[in-house]
């Protein structure tokens, strides 16, 4: 009977685990396909890849991605048309055409559209690299149409997002307080395999309330490294020399592409939601250390990036491994229990 007790409660534990969990923090991506011009029927030659992180309070998503094709030094500032240089999620479920993507998606309590000024700038090869985050009103993603604009505003590239549960492409990193700090995250990076491109993001607790970037047309983060996000190419958390420097490939990239990587924004209770993606020259985040900064460019917290492949199933119930780890050690205190129980 008192096994039966104990089992029950374990039941309910791990449902609450599994249902608070299931608020979601998923991952989407999306393949960017040309879309012909409706005027000349000419293929449009634009591909890409495109990642959304759901923030997981049910309005927010972060969105961000690498697009090629497009029209060479076009400035996001100055592509002002309607939806000129725009990166967008829209209501439809196919690409088909402008009908079947549908316009752009947001929902009730989010009333003014919030799309309207996200647009990318593209080098001087037509290549795009952006991300942001925008409340939408929503987290129902799936199967949505993302679709990228050229800079007269027409539709140019699209592709379905579809939640990524593939394991071998999501690396995690729950990192905790260095030193005396509380501050601790959940974030994880989405590589493109074969490729040097990777998008970091996910959410940050116990940070400094009300933070606005400057990036964000605030006046804080401007410290070196401030409220910076980082892989760094050490492995090891334990100390300023073994987490190393900002992990990236000076070869490849001239500039270190980290540099105004983080969160731009914490609320009143010290909680941000991040992500971007860039280019690094390093194709192998496995095993480094993942940094978030404080406002003023000190390191507040510290995990490993890891692929979660001994929890696959956990991740396709959209629990993640802390949880997991927790819960199996309830399991054996109890099975441990259980078991004095029926021997006595
Ligand atoms: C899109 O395709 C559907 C189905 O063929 C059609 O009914 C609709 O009129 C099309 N929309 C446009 C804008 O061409
Ligand atoms: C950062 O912003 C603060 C407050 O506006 C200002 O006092 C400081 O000079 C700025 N520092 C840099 C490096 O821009």
């Amino acid at each position: 009977m008192w096994a039966g007790a104990f089992l029950f409660s374990l039941v309910c534990l791990y449902q609450m685990a599994v249902a608070q969990a299931n608020m979601n923090h998923g991952v989407y991506t999306a393949t960017i396909e040309p879309i012909a011009s409706a005027t000349t029927n000419r293929n449009s030659g634009v591909i890409g890849s495109v990642v959304v992180f759901d923030a997981g309070d049910g309005v927010t998503v972060g969105y961000g991605g690498f697009v090629e094709g497009l029209q060479a030094n076009l400035e996001a500032t100055t592509c002002t048309a309607t939806n000129g240089c725009g990166v967008h999620i829209h209501s439809g479920t196919s690409c088909f055409n402008s009908t079947t993507q549908g316009g752009h998606y947001f929902e009730s309590p989010v009333t003014d559209d919030p799309w309207v000024e996200e647009r990318y700038s593209s080098d001087e090869t037509g290549f795009a690299l952006f991300s942001s985050v925008a409340v939408i009103g929503t987290s129902n993603l799936e199967g949505r149409a993302f679709v990228v604009h050229a800079e007269d505003g027409s539709r140019v590239g699209c592709g379905l997002l579809t939640e990524l549960k593939d394991d071998t492409r999501i690396l995690q990193a729950n990192t905790v307080g260095l030193a005396s700090s509380t501050v601790e995250s959940e974030s994880k990076a989405v590589i493109f395999p074969g490729t040097d491109r990777i998008c970091v993001g996910g959410n940050v607790d116990a940070l400094q309330p009300d933070i606005l970037s400057f990036q964000a047309g605030g006046l804080d983060c401007n410290a070196t490294n401030g409220c910076g996000v980082h892989i760094h190419s050490g492995t090891d958390c334990t100390d300023s020399t073994t987490q190393g420097g900002h992990f990236y490939n000076a070869d490849v990239v001239d500039v270190d592409p980290w540099l105004l990587v983080g969160y731009e924004r914490t609320n009143a209770n010290g909680e941000a939601f991040y992500l971007q993606c860039l280019v690094t020259g390093e194709a192998n985040n496995e095993g480094h250390a993942l940094i978030v900064h404080s406002e003023d460019g000190s390191r507040l917290s510290c995990g490993i990036l890891q692929f979660e492949t001994t929890t696959t199933e956990a991740i396709a119930n959209g629990m993640d491994g802390s949880v997991l780890s927790r819960l199996v050690g309830i399991g054996l205190l109890f099975e441990f229990i259980i078991v004095l129980a029926t021997h006595w």
